[in-house]
């Protein structure tokens, strides 16, 4: 396993950019919008340094936030106890990765993982263990790099020998921006893995189209910043526009008790 620790700060800085913000906003404006009123039981896999389980957290659920890097879960302690010490009771904090998360028959509302599946070399199984801690009626929500746009950010920042030679051997890894190998998974390769496991696959958007290529010195003023996030969401559900964004957003939910399961798109799609 990657030891994510040693790019942890590093992440912490990209994650609070206004390019970070980015993803971190739109990511979150969906899944609130489809998480019930209610306060849910959530699961917040590969928490990272606990942004996303800090916001779901504030807007009322309670969230487990799982990670396997010591250092990682360290600083998100760090930051709850210093920042959002208002949210100790409804946030709890597991070192495990998804490989060996201790919660047998636990199900949640809610399973979310995102920004991890890049640095494990297959999602099937990783898949497969997230469906089944599931609810009824909940959702699983995947944050994948796109497989489909590798090769654009090296493009649009000039790199055109990269580029190219990475649109030509068709990989499914390239460089990250914290220097380590990641790899792609494409929107309809995770819905057919949810759906696979009896979660019925919902609309799938486009993360950071049009300012995934800038570096993490963007600073718009607010109201630039704000133009650039309404722009990107209504981007994220079109095609061809969320087709080269460089992260895919697949959320799928498992029916409620009683009521038929997804058919299985056709592998072929
Ligand atoms: C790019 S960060 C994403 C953090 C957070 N989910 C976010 O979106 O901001 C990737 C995280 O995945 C974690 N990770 C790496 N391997 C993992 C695994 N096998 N299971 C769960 N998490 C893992 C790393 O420790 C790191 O905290």
């Amino acid at each position: 396993m990657t030891d994510f620790g040693s790019v942890g700060a590093e992440y912490a800085a990209h994650s609070h950019s206004a390019r970070g913000r980015l993803r971190h906003d739109l990511v979150a404006r969906r899944l609130l919008a489809e998480l019930p009123a209610r306060p849910a039981r959530i699961l917040d896999v590969g928490c990272g340094n606990g942004e996303m389980t800090f916001r779901l957290a504030a807007a009322g659920h309670d969230v487990t936030g799982a990670d396997p890097s010591a250092r990682m879960l360290a600083e998100a302690a760090r930051r709850l106890g210093a920042d959002h010490s208002e949210l100790a009771d409804r946030v709890r904090l597991v070192e495990a990765g998804v490989e060996a998360l201790p919660f047998d028959g636990e199900r949640f509302d809610a399973v979310c993982c995102h920004g991890v599946l890049m640095y494990l070399d297959d999602p099937a199984e990783p898949v497969a263990r997230l469906a089944g801690l599931v609810e009824p009626g909940g959702l699983l929500s995947i944050l994948a790099k796109n497989r489909r746009s590798i090769g654009v950010r090296e493009a649009l920042r000039g790199d055109y020998a990269t580029a190219r030679r990475l649109i030509e051997s068709g990989t499914d890894t390239s460089p990250g921006r914290l220097g380590l190998a990641t790899r792609g998974d494409t929107a309809e390769a995770l819905d057919r893995l949810a759906a696979g496991h009896g979660l019925t696959p919902l609309p799938w958007q486009g993360v950071r189209i049009f300012h995934d290529h800038l570096d993490d010195a963007w600073a718009p003023d607010p109201a630039t910043y704000e133009a650039a996030l309404e722009l990107e969401w209504t981007a994220s559900w079109r095609s061809p526009h969320r087709d080269i964004a460089h992260l895919v957003h697949t959320l799928a939910r498992r029916p409620e008790r009683g009521t038929r399961g997804p058919a299985l798109p056709d592998p072929a799609g």
